[in-house]
């Protein structure tokens, strides 16, 4: 017996098509997450440095003061984790990646931490800044639980957002199909989802609110309606010797072909930003051992769920992973330990915050003021 994605509570009568075929049966296991009934919504959190090259962010300064905010007592995230990117602008990125459970949770730790004020003095510091000082940026989300799905193929390890889940689902029925990650997302029983398409004449050059201090420019993008967010990661850290060399030698490069296409010519199909980021180890964690370091995610932006979907199923990089994922489990026996997971948010426009402090234009959604 299968269970439904949508957790019960969030069911309703369907007024939009599913796109489960009849009598489906799913070729493999995969599950989603179960959040608390109460559960209204959640905060993901990317909050990054970003510095002219990797050798930038050596002396941790940048990890060293965001880990002392996101380590404060009072409200702090349920969940955080470090992952880092050199863009195709030569770029060091570094983040956190934070989870609380609700708005006002974030609202409260960002207050009483102190990350606010100092957020907010970050381009007053002109005068003083040195050499090394990073361009600085914040994309925040806040979904609804009507507006999040989550997929899994194994249960033995959270990833994001699963942190603050109560529990893992059975397997579930609507995977395994184009169109499933829609029919798992609770709100598209009755609503298309519908997005903005990314244009350059849609951009937001008009209404992105935008303060210089000599070099250093401040930069407020205002959300799209239904902007897609999706982070699809893959963890090999648990593969024996020969999967590991399969996924690095079959899996890995298609994978990194796909993210590249998406990170450089993105607005040719949708996506407004792509990163593909390694986890990277938390400074605060002496033994370096226990950092679990073999995991990678690709965090993108696009302008409507259909532009997601059609990446998928069109885009030969994409095509390739799936197809080559079902010959993968095939070597192996099906004894996949690679571990791949997705969430997924569709977000209305108060549903997100962007802000980009002394960055490069081309940065996250900032290519929408024109200038990227
Ligand atoms: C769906 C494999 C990376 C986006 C799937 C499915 C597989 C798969 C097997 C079908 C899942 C199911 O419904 O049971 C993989 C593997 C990856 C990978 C092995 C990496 C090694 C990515 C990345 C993205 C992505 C990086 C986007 C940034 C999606 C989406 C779907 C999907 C959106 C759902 C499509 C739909 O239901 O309409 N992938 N994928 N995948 N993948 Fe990937």
């Amino acid at each position: 017996m299968l269970d439904s994605a949508i957790p019960d509570h969030l069911h309703c009568t369907r007024t939009q098509p599913s796109s489960l075929p009849p009598n489906f049966q799913p070729p493999y296991p995969s599950y989603s997450v179960r959040f608390p009934e109460h559960a209204s919504q959640l905060v993901m959190a990317i909050i990054g440095a970003q510095y002219p090259t990797a050798a930038g962010a050596d002396d941790g300064a940048a990890q060293s003061t965001l880990s002392t905010f996101l380590t404060s007592p009072t409200n702090p995230p349920s969940f955080f984790e470090w992952a880092s990117v050199t863009d195709n602008k030569g770029f060091y990125n570094l983040s956190a990646l934070a989870y609380w459970p609700n708005k006002a949770a974030y609202e409260a730790w960002a207050e009483q931490s102190g990350f606010s004020a100092w957020w907010a003095a970050l381009d007053t510091h002109e005068q003083e800044q040195e050499q090394n000082d990073p361009g600085w940026f914040l994309e925040v989300f806040f979904p609804t639980m009507d507006r999040l799905e989550t997929l899994f193929n194994t249960t033995d390890a959270a990833e994001g957002c699963a942190h603050m889940g109560e529990a893992m689902s059975g397997e579930v029925r609507e995977h395994g199909y184009w169109g499933s990650m829609r029919d798992r997302l609770p709100l598209s029983q009755t609503d298309r989802l519908a997005g903005t398409p990314a244009t350059t004449e849609n951009s937001h050059t008009a209404s992105s609110t935008s303060t210089s201090t000599g070099t250093r420019v401040r930069i407020k993008i205002p959300g799209k309606k239904n902007l897609t967010v999706i982070r699809s990661g893959q963890n090999w850290s648990n593969t024996s010797p020969s999967e590991r060399a399969l996924y690095l030698e079959t899996m890995h490069p298609v994978l990194t072909k796909g993210m590249d296409f998406l990170r450089d010519r993105g607005d040719e199909v949708g996506c407004y930003s792509c990163r593909f980021m390694e986890i990277v180890s938390d400074p605060m964690v002496a033994d370096k051992s226990s950092n679990n370091m073999d995991r990678t995610f690709g965090l993108a932006y696009f302008d409507d769920l259909a532009s997601l979907e059609r990446w998928c199923k069109e885009h030969p990089t994409h095509l390739a992973i799936f197809g080559g994922f079902h010959q993968y489990a095939r070597k192996l026996d099906n004894n996949v330990t690679l571990r791949v997971f997705h969430e997924v948010m569709v977000l209305e426009p108060e549903q997100q915050l962007f802000e980009y402090v002394g960055c490069h234009p081309g940065t996250g959604m900032m290519w929408m003021t024109g200038s990227g």
